[in-house]
């Protein structure tokens, strides 16, 4: 397409008096992926819920394949909200349901799925995540990455154009976290998904990105390669990414 996949513009939110973005621009490109980095409560997981339009900004632009969400009737935000999978930060899977219920459950709410297809297709969408034979467990008998695995694969089950994921790695031992980094640039690899990914997990956020992005105070306070923000200069930048108490980041005393 021409121009930007996602592009966001100025974009601004507060709840209450907690200002969360406070002008936050960016794009990224068709088949890229961005990485957004930023401490806890800097604004992550609420950025991301304003791309996929189940939060609205108080001001700005997101457009996303060409349309301006932020301007769209419940139909129209539906509409594009079907090019996008997202990946929740808590999995947020349903504990009622099979795994084969819980990955097939987008899909056959769009279109009329018989038990037997829609098993069919959640099998095939989890062997893409290296899942085999837990179609008919609940999430309670999943383990933490397992749980993240069939997020994923329930993100992708539509083919979507955009995956968005929620700290995709937090959480799981270190070999577990490689897999599922391993996934996400399998994933972009094959289908071309331009992915905006939030973690705080450097390893995979160098790994799996284009571009990283930190997040600070409600502004991006650096966005470029891997490599440049390894490099980079700024003292609060580094702190994080080297994940040291010591610098101009204000930390609790304990
Ligand atoms: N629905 C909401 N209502 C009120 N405040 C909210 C809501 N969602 C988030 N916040 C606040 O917005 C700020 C940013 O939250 P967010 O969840 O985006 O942080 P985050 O960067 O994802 O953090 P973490 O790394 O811990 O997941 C926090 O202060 C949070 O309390
Ligand atoms: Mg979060």
């Amino acid at each position: 397409m021409n121009g930007p996949m996602i592009r966001v513009a100025d974009l601004r939110k507060s709840f209450r008096s907690k200002k969360v973005h406070d002008g936050i621009s960016f794009e990224v490109r068709e088949g890229e992926t961005l990485t957004v980095i930023g401490g806890s409560g800097s604004g992550k997981s609420v950025l991301l819920k304003q791309v996929v339009g189940l939060i609205r900004p108080d001001s700005g632009g997101i457009v996303i394949a060409g349309q301006d969400i932020t301007r769209l009737d419940e139909d129209g935000l539906q509409a594009v909200q079907k090019k996008m999978g997202y990946v929740f930060q808590e999995a947020a899977l349903f504990d009622s349901m099979t795994v084969a219920e819980n990955v097939a459950f987008g899909l056959c709410s769009l279109m009329d799925c018989d038990a037997g297809s829609a098993f069919k297709i959640a099998k095939q969408r989890l062997s893409l995540v290296g899942l085999y034979d837990i179609e008919n467990l609940r999430p309670s008998q999943l383990s933490g990455g397992m749980k993240k695995r069939v997020g994923i694969a329930r993100a992708i089950a539509m083919g979507p154009e955009i995956l968005l994921y929620d700290e995709p790695t937090t959480g799981l031992d270190p070999v577990m976290s490689d897999v599922v980094s391993e996934l996400i640039l399998r994933l972009k690899m094959q289908s071309g998904t331009t992915t905006i990914a939030v973690t705080h997990d450097m390893k995979s956020a160098y790994k799996i990105s284009d571009r990283i992005a930190m997040l600070y105070e409600g502004k991006i306070l650096e966005i470029g390669a891997p490599e440049e923000i390894r490099r980079s200069k700024n003292p609060i930048v580094q702190q994080f990414i080297t994940g040291s108490s010591q610098g101009p980041i204000p930390v609790p005393k304990v």
